[in-house]
C-alpha cells in the first residue's frame, strides 16, 4: 500500500479548540487514517489555545504580510496530532470562541482570517513546505472553503482536493466587495463560481472548486440535493451529485469507553450493565433530581439552536411529566432557549433539571447514566451524540433525519427489515410524533428485557472510526491514482 499524505485544514480540532463536532471529526479522523496508510498533516488558525499546545513547534515559513501583518507557519505535535498552526496574530490572537467576538457576533474581518487559511492551504498545496507536499488538499466545512478554489484559479499543478459539508447551514457569505480582497479574479464571480444570491459564499467556493465533496452521512448526501435540505445548494449539489458521497462519522472509542472512563462515577461494559444504576445515581444527584431507579431519566447533551429542535421537546414536556419520566439538559446557545428551560427547571423541580453551559465530564456522565438520550433535531448531517449514547447503553431517541436515521435502528425498522434495534426514531419532526415517541420508550423502558436487549444492541454496534476512516482512504487514493493516470 503506498502512503499517501493528506493536508487537511479545519477551523477547530479536538482536544484543543472545540465548538461542536467538527473539532472532533477533525481531531480523531487523522489516527484513523494511519491505520489505513494515509499520513494526515492539519492546518489550524494560531488561536492562542493552538499556539499554547505546540510549545516547542518550528518555524516553517514566514511571510511579511498576508491581509494586513505578518505570518509564520509552524509544525509541531499535540496529543497524536500532526499540525501546522497559522500564526497571525492580526488574525488569530483573540481568545475564546474561534469565530465570535466577546459581543456574541461573528468578528467583522472573519472573511479575511479564514481566507488567509485557505491561501496557505494552497501554498502548502503547491509545495510552499519542501518536507510535505501533499497529495490532497482535504478543506473542512466554510472556513476552509476557499483552498479548493484558489488551488483552481492559481493555474499550477495542484495536489487534489477534497470538501466536507459538515453543516450546509453555515455558508460563509460576504459581501461581493470582498472579492479582490480574497485574491480572487472577477471571472470568479459567477454561478459557476463563488457568486452566491449577491454574496460571495466561501462553502460555495469549496462545494464548486473540489475535485470530490463528502458530506458526513449518507442520508444527508441526498437530502442536501433536494430544495428543502440544499439550503440554496440543491441545484449546485445535483449538478455534481457524481462526485458527491456521504460517509459516516464514528467517534474516538477511547475517548468514550465505559469500561475504561474516569469521567463517569462507575464504569461498565455490554455485558456489565449492572454498575450503569451508580452513574443513573450520581447523575440525578448531581443535577439535583429526585433519585429513583424507576423513572426513565432521559438526557440531552447539545448546542441549543433552531437545527437540533430543542423548541419541540419543550412542547413534549407535558407528555414526559405525565409519563413519569425525568430530564436532565447540558446545553448552551440561544438565549431564549437557556431562558425557557431554566424556568421549566425552576417549575418542576426534582423532575426537569438543567445546566446552560459546556462541560466535556457532565457530558460523558449524562451518557452513562441517562436512560435515553433525546436528539429530536429538525436537520443532522451526522450527529455524535447520538453515537456516544449508543456505545454507553443510553438508548438514542432521535428524528428519523440524516446521520440519525443512518446510525439508529428503531423497534419497529427492525421488526420489519431484521436486524436488531437499537434505539426510537420518529417523523415527521413535530412535537406530537415526538410525544408518540417518547410514550413508546417507556413503555419499552418497563419492559426490563427488552431494553436490556435495546441498550446491548447499541452497546455492541461499530462506532468507531475503524471501516469509516477506510472510507476516506479509498477516496484520496481514487483522486492519488487519477492524477497518476
Ligand atoms: P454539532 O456539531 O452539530 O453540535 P454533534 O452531535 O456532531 O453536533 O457534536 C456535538 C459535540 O459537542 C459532541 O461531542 C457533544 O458531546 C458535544 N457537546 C455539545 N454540547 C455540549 C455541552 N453543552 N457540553 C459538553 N459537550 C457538548
Ligand atoms: C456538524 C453537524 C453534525 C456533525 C458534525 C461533525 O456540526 O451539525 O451533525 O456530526 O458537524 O461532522
Amino acid at each position: 500500500m503506498t502512503s499517501v499524505s493528506v493536508l487537511a485544514v479545519a477551523s477547530e480540532i479536538y482536544p484543543i479548540v472545540k465548538t461542536g463536532g467538527l473539532a472532533d471529526v477533525v481531531g480523531a479522523l487523522p489516527a484513523a487514517l494511519n491505520e489505513h496508510g494515509i499520513a494526515t498533516r492539519t492546518l489550524v488558525p494560531g488561536y492562542p489555545d493552538v499556539l499554547k499546545a505546540l510549545p516547542s513547534a518550528e518555524l516553517l515559513l514566514h511571510w511579511p504580510d498576508l491581509y494586513g501583518g505578518p505570518i509564520r507557519v509552524l509544525a509541531g505535535s499535540h496529543d497524536g496530532l500532526d499540525l501546522y498552526a497559522l500564526d497571525a496574530p492580526h488574525l488569530f490572537a483573540r481568545a475564546g470562541n474561534p469565530y465570535l467576538g466577546p459581543d456574541g457576533k461573528d468578528w467583522p474581518d472573519n472573511g479575511i482570517r479564514f481566507a488567509a487559511l485557505s491561501r496557505v492551504a494552497a501554498e502548502i498545496g503547491h509545495g510552499a513546505i519542501p518536507s510535505f507536499v501533499p497529495d490532497v488538499v482535504h478543506a473542512h466545512d466554510w472556513q476552509a472553503g476557499l483552498a479548493p478554489a484558489y488551488l483552481h484559479y492559481d493555474h499550477r499543478p495542484r495536489p487534489s482536493t477534497v470538501m466536507t459539508v459538515h453543516n450546509l447551514a453555515y455558508q460563509g457569505q460576504f459581501s461581493p466587495d470582498m472579492l479582490t480582497t480574497f485574491g480572487l479574479p472577477a471571472e470568479s464571480y459567477r454561478i459557476h463560481g463563488v457568486e452566491y444570491y449577491g454574496t460571495i459564499s466561501l462553502l460555495k467556493a469549496g462545494l464548486q472548486f473540489a475535485d470530490r465533496i463528502t458530506t458526513v452521512s449518507p442520508t444527508y448526501s441526498r437530502e442536501i440535493q433536494g430544495d428543502d435540505g440544499g439550503m440554496g445548494f440543491g441545484g449546485l449539489l445535483r449538478e455534481r451529485s457524481g462526485v458527491l458521497s456521504g460517509i459516516l462519522n464514528g467517534i474516538d472509542i477511547s475517548v468514550w469507553n465505559p469500561q475504561t472512563d474516569p469521567q463517569i462515577a462507575a464504569r461498565f461494559g455490554a455485558e456489565q450493565l449492572a454498575p450503569r444504576a451508580s452513574n443513573k445515581q450520581a447523575l440525578q444527584q448531581r443535577f439535583g433530581l429526585e433519585p429513583s431507579a424507576d423513572a426513565m431519566l432521559l438526557g440531552v447533551i447539545s448546542r441549543l439552536s433552531w437545527q437540533k429542535g430543542l423548541d419541540l421537546l419543550l412542547e413534549t414536556i407535558p407528555t414526559l411529566l405525565s409519563e413519569g419520566m425525568q430530564l436532565a439538559l447540558l446545553g448552551s446557545g440561544d438565549r431564549d432557549l437557556q431562558d425557557r428551560y431554566s424556568a421549566l427547571a425552576h417549575a418542576h423541580r426534582g423532575r426537569i433539571a438543567v445546566v446552560i453551559g459546556y462541560d466535556e465530564a457532565l457530558a460523558h456522565l449524562i451518557q452513562a447514566g441517562a436512560d435515553a438520550l433525546a436528539v429530536p433535531s429538525r436537520f443532522e448531517p451526522c450527529g455524535l451524540t447520538q453515537l456516544c449514547a449508543l456505545r454507553y447503553g443510553a438508548v438514542p431517541i432521535v428524528s428519523d433525519v440524516g446521520g440519525l436515521a443512518d446510525t439508529v435502528v428503531d423497534v419497529d425498522e427492525a421488526a420489519v427489515a431484521g436486524g436488531a434495534a437499537t434505539g426510537v426514531k420518529f417523523g415527521p419532526v413535530v412535537p406530537e410524533a415526538l410525544a408518540h415517541a417518547l410514550r413508546k420508550a417507556n413503555l419499552l423502558f418497563n419492559d426490563k428485557v427488552t431494553w436490556r436487549r435495546l441498550q446491548h444492541s447499541g452497546m455492541t454496534t461499530d462506532v468507531s472510526w475503524r471501516d469509516r476512516a477506510g472510507r476516506y482512504a479509498a477516496l484520496y487514493r481514487e483522486l492519488v491514482a487519477a492524477q497518476q493516470g
